[in-house]
């Protein structure tokens, strides 16, 4: 009886058991002024279909949980959930969709860039049952990727798909985007080996599954930003680029030397951090003082490297001590290498800053070299 007494009031849910048909999820944070237009678009575009918009806010400074509060209180059609004391587009995604109970789930992102026009286009692919998930794609005949809002981030995005391309089991033209529809059902299943880490939570679920998907790209605009600004550019480059720096120096100089001079350029503030502090606080003598800041940086330039710069091949267990032994040793050579040739230099009036520089350069090689064939074993 109160079932459908409630029903009656919520003539808004569209189809005619008031339950939706697809839940729009959208991963917010710091949308306020485009949440009203963005729920205008969405009512435009699916008329006559029962939908829902589900809101995914990270508790955004700017009201946006407040702002789709508002409306909802005039709209069962939309729903909000807002998390405290978490941050990330994919696993706000993840869970919008799992609080579904539509047949369909898409996502697509609140700040008006994509082109909310293309959902029935998707939704009536996917009720075909030839396919099991539609992706706007930019890159297909009629797509574009104008609203990029850097030639930066053209850059960075061409470069992203082309490495993801390299490990997809279907085809897809635009693996990063942030546009695509399926079965709710289907995404429950695939949820539970998702990593929910980053941005990219389409190539999360095509990797995800254990057949691959049927997938069908329809074109897009990416329209650009009117309000608001994009979280994205900080992120994308710090996982991009690692890749650039590869394609710039593509063989020429491997990346894993810049991680490894990178790594020790850090050992070197921590050296004279540790060196500072014991200098200031203790009575140990210089020389006790400066061999256990040396100790200290290699122990903290060998974790580092081995958990950044030899990531693949990780030394674990005792290894990691034996690694650990051995990396002092080598590195110990290299030291005395670096102040020797340095020395020599310097007295060979040499000035100081360009026999310093030198005999530095020559430890980092030799430590490169060495601790890459001895420690980490890298062919
Ligand atoms: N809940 C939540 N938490 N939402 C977030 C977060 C977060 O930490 N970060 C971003 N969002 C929301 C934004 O509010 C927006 O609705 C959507 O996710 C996309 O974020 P933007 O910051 O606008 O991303 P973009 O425009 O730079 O990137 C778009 O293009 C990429 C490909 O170039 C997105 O569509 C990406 O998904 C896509 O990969
Ligand atoms: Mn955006």
């Amino acid at each position: 009886m109160l079932d459908t007494a409630m029903q009656h009031q919520t003539p808004a849910a569209g189809g005619p058991d008031g339950k939706p048909l697809l839940s729009v999820i959208v991963p917010s944070f710091n949308e306020r002024p485009n949440v009203a237009p963005m729920i205008a678009k969405l009512d435009a575009a699916l008329a006559g279909i029962a939908w829902e918009v589900i809101y995914v806010d990270d508790n955004s400074p700017d009201g946006t949980t407040q702002e789709v509060r508002r409306i909802a209180a005039g709209d069962t059609r939309v729903r909000c959930i807002r998390r405290i004391g978490r941050r990330g587009l994919a696993s706000a995604v993840i869970e919008g969709a799992l609080s579904s109970s539509a047949a369909y789930v898409a996502v697509i992102d609140g700040d008006l860039q994509h082109d909310e026009t293309q959902l029935p286009v998707m939704l009536e692919a996917l009720q075909g049952g030839r396919y099991d998930l539609a992706v706007a794609s930019r890159h297909v005949a009629g797509g574009d990727n104008a609203g990029l809002s850097s030639r930066w981030r053209h850059v960075l995005s061409d470069g992203g798909i082309r490495l993801a391309q390299a490990f997809l089991p279907v085809r897809l033209t635009d693996p990063m985007s942030g546009f695509f529809m399926l079965p709710r059902p289907l995404f429950e299943e695939l949820a539970r080996n998702l990593n929910g880490q980053g941005f990219k939570i389409l190539l999360d679920l095509v990797l995800s599954s254990p057949v691959p998907l049927r997938v069908l790209e329809v074109p897009a605009r990416f329209r650009e930003r009117v309000a608001g600004e994009s979280k994205m550019d900080a992120l994308v480059m710090v996982q991009f680029g690692g890749l650039l720096l590869d394609k710039v120096f593509g063989g020429l100089l491997p990346l894993r030397f810049f991680s490894f001079a990178l790594v020790g350029a850090l050992g070197v503030l921590v050296h004279l951090l540790v060196l500072g502090i014991l200098h200031k606080t203790t009575l140990l003598g210089f020389g006790t003082e400066q061999a256990a800041a040396t100790a200290v940086a290699m122990a903290f330039n060998f974790q580092l490297n081995n958990a950044i710069t030899y990531r693949d091949q990780r030394l674990k267990g005792p290894r990691l001590w034996q690694g650990l032994i051995l990396f002092m040793v080598v590195c110990g050579f290299g030291a005395v290498a670096n102040v020797g040739i340095a020395r020599v230099l310097y007295e060979q009036n040499t000035t100081w800053t360009i026999a310093g520089g030198l005999g530095a350069m020559i430890g980092v090689v030799w430590n490169y070299a060495v601790s890459a064939t001895l420690v980490w074993r890298t062919r």
